[in-house]
């Protein structure tokens, strides 16, 4: 049966690819002759814990994570992360040093200001309403860590390369770009990211932990905030989102085997970007909003020319099958985002039709 499938530039919950829908699909009666769905086996059962751990190995083998890593599976989005992080990793007496970059980074910051941290902004691109990435800045050498957000999915920004403190640990907020390309995980502490764009469906968080980080969990904290309690019962201390986990265990899989890696992964990515920036650098009837050198290969954001334009456009292309074109409501506009599941096909479609519908209102 052939279904009706749009181009979806969706920027999360977002584009999976069909084969795994299919392949869900067709295991939800009787996955692997259990006879029952993955929804309905125990955790604590081999069919799930066979996923569960193919899908560490894996995230590990694309992340490149050596055994000091710990791959966790949390709930709560991430933005739970946004306290959990401060929660867990701040040091007594100790600054947390946070770049701004937009409103993912700014709540970040709020909930380690609203926890009573130590809480140092040391750079911002709020000056030029974030359409950049900074590159001056001074991180205070006894912080605890750095926290950065690598894809800033709303302004459409993103870190080229990442900073080297030393002995200040990197955290990165990925929700937006994990798994889109190839990075040495040396300088980082911690990794977060909800799964809902690149990693699969919304429901859970991957959180990639060093070990030493996890010695700096106070034992008073709750049960459920503390990493140590997922690391150490290999995220099953209570029922671990099952479903969700199972989808990006098969996004993994694809990655590794239908795309044939991570570097490949980024090749793809890179050649859907080239081909929209490459578009909107042409002609003037579309305007990229962020700075070239900060662009994110992954949220593609633009503006028309004539904004009102904008509301036409984008049901005008939803009209042809191509959705999920609105802008942030935050800041408006138009966003294409072109996370992994997107084909280099579909955004060759939109290009297309942006060519076309430049052509009629130009
Ligand atoms: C970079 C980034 N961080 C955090 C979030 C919030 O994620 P969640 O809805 O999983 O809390 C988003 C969601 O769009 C995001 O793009």
């Amino acid at each position: 049966m052939t279904h009706h499938r749009i181009h979806n530039f969706n920027a999360g919950p977002a584009a999976l690819p069909a084969e795994i829908l299919q392949d869900v699909q067709q295991e939800l009666l009787d996955f692997k002759g259990s006879g029952m769905s993955i929804l309905e086996v125990s955790h604590r059962s081999r069919w799930f814990e066979d996923v569960l751990d193919d899908a560490i190995v894996r995230i590990k083998r694309l992340l490149q994570l050596g055994d000091q890593y710990e791959v966790l599976f949390l709930q709560g989005g991430a933005s739970m992360q946004f306290c959990l992080v401060p929660m867990n990793l701040a040091l007594e007496g100790k600054p947390v040093a946070y770049i701004n970059t937009g409103s993912w980074s700014t709540k970040a910051i709020k909930e380690a200001e609203n926890l009573g941290k130590d809480v140092r902004v040391i750079a911002s691109s709020q000056d030029r309403e974030f359409t950049y990435i900074p590159m001056d800045f001074q991180v205070p050498s006894d912080s605890s860590y750095l926290h950065i957000t690598s894809n800033n999915t709303i302004r459409g920004t993103q870190w080229q390369t990442f900073p080297q403190e030393g002995e200040v640990p990197l955290v990165s907020d990925m929700s937006s770009d994990i798994f889109s390309r190839v990075f040495d995980p040396a300088p980082f502490g911690l990794i977060y990211a909800g799964a809902q764009k690149n990693a699969g469906p919304a429901g859970v968080t991957l959180v990639v932990v060093r070990r030493d980080m996890l010695e700096r969990t106070r034992t008073n904290l709750p049960t459920m905030f503390k990493y140590t309690t997922y690391a150490e019962k290999k995220s099953m201390f209570n029922t671990p989102p099952c479903f969700a986990i199972y989808v990006v265990w098969k996004v993994v899989r694809w990655i590794e085997d239908k795309i044939g890696g991570m570097e490949k992964m980024q090749a793809l990515n890179e050649k859907k970007a080239r081909l929209i920036y490459d578009y909107l650098d042409s002609q003037d009837f579309y305007r990229g909003t962020a700075s070239p050198e900060s662009r994110s290969a992954m949220n593609v954001t633009f503006r028309l020319q004539k904004p009102d334009l904008e509301p036409v456009f984008i049901s005008e292309a939803l009209a042809q099958d191509l959705g999920g074109l609105k802008g942030h409501r935050s800041v408006g506009g138009c966003r294409a985002s072109i996370y992994n599941a997107v084909s280099v096909a579909s955004v060759e479609t939109l290009i297309q039709f942006m060519k076309e519908f430049a052509r009629k209102n130009g």
